[in-house]
């Protein structure tokens, strides 16, 4: 099943919305690869991407927290670095025993079904305080 960017998702913040947006498109790109069956490499490529996204988003998100001074920079900053400590464990093991049901079940809940939980519980909080310290 595809990930969408439901209503109880949305922060607000057009950034960081249109950013989730991207995400859940590279999420779905990379399933589709796993479940068409592809190879090795195209799958690659849909996780190399979405890597790269990945740290351009939360490299944004970070900076807009340090700017307005969100007290809980700290603690989201670790949440960010250990997805990203997650997708890389990703890419060693589809370049190590390719794409597989255990991979796609990864991509699932540690990628996917994270990336939901996070928005709820973090993003959601933080781009309420962004909002409530813009003038
Ligand atoms: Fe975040």
């Amino acid at each position: 099943m595809a990930y969408t960017l439901t209503k109880d998702l949305i922060t607000s913040n057009s950034m960081i919305d249109s950013q989730h947006q991207q995400l859940f498109d590279a999420i779905n790109a990379l399933l589709d690869a796993c479940s068409k069956g592809q190879g090795r490499a195209e799958i690659g490529k849909t996780l190399d991407f979405l890597s790269k996204y990945v740290d351009k988003h939360f490299s944004d998100e970070e900076k807009l927290q340090k700017q307005y001074g969100y007290p809980g920079y700290e603690q989201h900053h670790k949440y960010h670095e250990e997805y990203k400590k997650i997708i890389r464990e990703l890419q060693q093991e589809l370049s190590q025993n390719g794409a597989n049901i255990a991979l796609v079940a990864k991509v699932n809940t540690a990628i996917g079904g994270w990336l939901v939980n996070h928005i709820k519980r973090e993003d959601l909080k933080m781009a309420q305080f962004i909002r409530e310290n813009q003038n």
